[in-house]
């Protein structure tokens, strides 16, 4: 064998150890490719190689040839199994990463709640229904007839201007009042009448106790005997039953077209403990109510006798007793869908 073979020999067993311990520190995708361009590209260690042989005498060059062919395949193999190796590590490296705790708890929906107006209109019905009420309903667009003058406001009285009033065409309004549900209920049925109607009404007022769209509840109680005592008793044990024992009311004289005497009923200020502030405007009360005996002239309107039945009716507004009841200082809150203020109820 000649020299060359012999100097070419230890070459390829230099460069045997040297691939070896090259392949063993490649342990990603990207090294494995280096090592492929550095051994086996066509400008690599093998591939250079080669290109010697046309050096060596012809001779030599078979012995020569198989040297560095088998030395070519041996590291293709190695490459090839260390390929399969580090596959298999990033494969389960991979597993590792994404595997899932099925211990964690899940993630929760977050739940709607009641809004607080539903929520105190619940209270207010369970506590009437409670003495008996029966609940009603009525339109909210309603005629001028049933808005107005069925309850005693005819068209140029100067009471109008009470209620600042969104008037739609011809006839009809966005009622301003849920008293109009009076006058349907009492033109359907015959004394003895007791109802409550809850819902929304419609006036061209804004502030911080006034919204455009807000709720009442219209109570009405009709029969023979009915005096100013049982409007005074029941809203007592109304304001009691919603308020607490403790917190003060008071009852002032009023004036309402459709109802003689009539009053108002105030809660002591919940935000200012009565001391005055902007939500009671300095007064310590906040007016949650109208009220009054229900005028002769409507019951003659409706076909009742006066001589024969009397009967009471209030207007309480909702979104006052919500404020009362839960401290809010703006009811413009109410209507802003803000979910952090309404989560908190
Ligand atoms: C009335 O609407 C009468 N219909 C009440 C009534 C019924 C009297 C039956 C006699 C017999 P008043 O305009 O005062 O009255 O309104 C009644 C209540 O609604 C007020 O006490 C107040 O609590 C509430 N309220 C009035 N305007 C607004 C508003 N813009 N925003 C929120 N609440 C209001």
């Amino acid at each position: 064998m000649g020299d060359e073979v012999v100097t070419l020999r230890d070459e390829v067993l230099r460069l045997t150890r040297e691939y070896t311990g090259a392949l063993a520190a490649v342990s990603t995708e990207e090294a494995l490719e280096e090592f492929r361009i550095q051994w086996l590209g066509r400008k690599g260690k093998v591939t250079q190689l080669l290109r010697k042989l046309g050096t060596l005498p012809p001779e030599e060059r078979p012995a020569a040839g198989q040297l560095l062919n088998r030395l070519r395949e041996e590291i293709e193999t190695a490459l090839a199994e260390r390929t399969r190796v580090v596959a298999a590590a990033a494969q389960e490296a991979r597993i590792r990463a994404e595997r899932l705790d099925l211990t964690l708890p899940g993630r929760r929906q977050p739940l709607g709640h009641l809004h607080p107006i539903t929520l105190v209109l619940g209270e207010i019905k369970r506590f009437f229904m409670g003495l008996g009420y029966e609940v009603v309903e009525g339109p909210e667009v309603e005629t001028d007839y049933y808005n107005f003058q069925a309850l005693n406001v005819p068209k140029d009285h100067p009471a109008r201007d009470m209620q600042a009033t969104f008037y739609l065409a011809g006839e009809l309004v966005l009622r301003t009042q849920t008293s109009p549900v009076q006058i349907r209920t009492m033109e359907a049925r015959q004394p003895p009448v007791r109802i409550i109607a809850p819902g929304k009404v419609y006036r061209n007022d804004a502030d911080v106790t006034h919204s455009p769209m807000f709720h009442q509840v219209e109570g009405l109680v009709v029969d023979r005997g009915i005096r100013f005592s049982d409007l005074k008793g029941t809203l007592a044990a109304f304001a009691r039953a919603l308020f607490g024992e403790d917190r003060a009311v008071r009852f002032r004289p009023s004036y309402f077209p459709f109802t003689e005497p009539s009053a108002e009923m105030d809660v002591s200020c919940v935000i200012c403990g009565g001391r005055g502030c902007r939500v009671c405007k300095g007064e310590g009360w906040l007016e949650i109510l109208g009220a009054g005996m229900v005028h002769p002239r409507v019951l003659e309107m409706v076909g009742y006798d006066p001589e024969e039945v009397s009967g009471f009716a209030f207007g309480l507004g909702v979104e006052r007793v919500v404020m009362l009841r839960y401290g809010i200082d703006d009811i413009r809150l109410f209507f802003e869908n803000d979910r952090r203020f309404l989560a908190q109820f």
